[in-house]
């Protein structure tokens, strides 16, 4: 077997390998094996591009590719030990700059080896030259669009930059005149390929990438990740055409097909339009009522939520970022177990996009051993509220806003949310009154039956677990506090 056709059967087999990658990690139970699968399909083609290049490169030029792989890989390990849960989607926004970034670049060498010394030198035959040009343009306008919108994201889900979304007058005839300008600088760069092109279309589709995850505000977030995976995807494609290599084709497809279905998904859930969070929030107003007083918020201490919990016929538990932030999930395990041993119903309620990443509270909850078949989705438990004696609002914000069922002028209007205030007392333990990823005031707090345990919440379920032991209570009534809106 020659070395080309060794190294298309090693293509195949990798691509099949990512196939059955993606098959595995659809399911918790086969997600361990999917893993391993992408694992060895990646090492598969890493090893088989290599092999392949080496036939035609100085031994020079192999070195340092191998040293360029063995710096990435070592990068990548140590990333990858050291990255918090609450962190992931910030690294995964960054890996996705990464290929973005690989496909400008890999367009701008195609261009610099191709179109930039003049046709007749070309390894192309004529008539594919304006294919040539095309894929150039194309692969510049995806790779830049995800590269800064990918860096957007980092800054946003890093709270380096704020989640709101940014409101530039006249930002959907914006995003649609970059779009026209793009095909029009293409058809323009295929009849005349030069160089003030190349950098026009860049600069634009840099320019793009920023506007159109900047507009789209902090609750469309895991949404944006998704399309950006999906970009991503479709960036490596592009750099696959330009490279003349069939694997990165296949794989980018892969990538940008799984990543569109999974953004579609998500705004199914979250009840958002595809095509807006596609064109960066289009056809969403600017967000209106921020940083009115909302009334008084009621405090409740450890030990008189201990007590009522001690009282309570059902407790549904709410879980979102702050516990993740907390690592609460031990201490709330434990008192879990204490409330089920002392004949409370206790159950928890799991939104689709509590945390910061998909699945991210129901991974926590597994880790602290929560008996599964307590742990419910939102949809299964939303009915059940009214007719519970306790919420325990575990540094959730966001997905227990009564706002985005209640009040059509919120950013997060149509979000569908947890219905917590529908029971008889609500407790939020959070460490202030301040608003929630998207960065939108919460009603909930100000509620007649809702009290506000503030602190850390790790210590507050450490404290009411205390309390408990020693059967503490101490029946002061919550006290009642005048309170205005506190931003982030
Ligand atoms: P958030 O709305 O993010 O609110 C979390 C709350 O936790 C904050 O209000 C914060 O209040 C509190 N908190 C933080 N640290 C705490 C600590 N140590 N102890 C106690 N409380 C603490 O949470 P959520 O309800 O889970 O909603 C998730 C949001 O993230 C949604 O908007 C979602 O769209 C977005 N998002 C989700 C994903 C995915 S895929 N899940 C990805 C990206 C973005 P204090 O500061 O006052 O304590």
């Amino acid at each position: 077997m020659t070395s080309l056709t060794a190294s298309h059967a090693a293509d195949l087999v990798a691509a099949l390998l990512f196939i059955l990658s993606l098959a595995g990690l659809s399911q918790h139970r086969t997600s361990r094996a999917g893993i391993v699968y992408g694992i060895a399909g990646m090492v598969l083609a890493l090893v088989a591009t290599v092999v392949v290049a080496a036939q035609s490169i100085t031994a020079g030029a192999v070195a340092l590719i191998v040293l360029a792989m063995a710096l990435g890989a070592a990068i990548g390990l140590w990333r990858a030990r050291r990255v918090e849960m609450t962190q992931m989607p910030e690294l995964i926004a960054v890996l996705h700059s990464f290929v973005g970034l690989a496909a400008v670049l890999v367009g701008w060498n195609s261009y610099l080896e191709v179109e930039a010394h003049g046709t007749a030198q070309t390894r192309i035959g004529a008539d594919l030259l304006g294919i040539h040009h095309a894929e150039v343009f194309v692969g510049i306008f995806i790779g830049a669009v995800t590269f800064t919108g990918s860096i957007v994201a980092f800054l946003k889900l890093s709270a380096r930059i704020k989640s709101r979304p940014l409101m530039l007058p006249g930002k959907n005839a914006l995003n649609l005149g970059a779009l026209g300008a793009f095909v029009a600088l293409t058809v323009w760069f295929t009849i005349s390929p030069n160089l003030p092109l190349m950098i026009a279309v860049t600069a634009l589709a840099l320019a793009l990438g920023w506007h159109l995850v900047a507009s789209i505000g902090g609750g469309d977030m895991p949404v944006v990740v998704s399309m950006l995976n999906s970009y991503s995807g479709w960036a490596a494609a592009a750099a696959g055409f330009l490279l003349d290599n069939n694997l990165l084709i296949v794989t980018g497809a892969l990538v940008g097909s799984s990543g569109a279905y999974l953004s579609y998904i998500m705004c199914k859930a979250m009840n958002r339009s595809f095509i807006s969070v596609i064109a960066g929030g289009f056809g969403i107003e600017a967000p209106t009522g921020r940083g009115e007083e909302q009334g008084e918020h009621r405090e409740v201490r450890a030990a008189e939520a201990a007590e009522a919990l001690a009282q309570a016929r059902s407790v549904i538990i709410t879980p979102g970022y702050g516990m993740a932030v907390a690592q609460a999930q031990h201490p709330v395990a434990e008192l879990t177990r204490q409330l089920r041993e002392r004949g409370v119903e206790v159950r928890f309620g799991v939104h689709p996009v509590a945390g910061r990443l998909p699945g991210h509270m129901n991974v926590l909850l597994a880790e602290a051993k929560v008996p599964y078949d307590i742990v419910l989705e939102m949809d299964e438990i939303n009915d059940d509220f009214a007719d519970t004696s306790i919420v325990l609002v575990i540094g959730a914000n966001d997905t227990v806003n009564p706002a985005a069922t209640e009040d059509p002028a919120s950013p997060i209007a149509g979000m569908p949310v947890l219905r917590v205030w529908e029971a008889e007392q609500v407790i939020v333990f959070k460490r202030s009154m301040a608003s929630g990823y998207a960065g939108v005031q919460n009603p909930l707090f100000f509620r007649e039956n809702s009290s506000m345990l503030f602190g850390d919440a790790k210590q507050s379920v450490e404290e009411i677990l205390r309390a408990l032991s020693t059967n503490g209570s101490h029946g002061a009534a919550p006290v009642a506090r005048q309170a205005t809106v506190a931003g982030r």
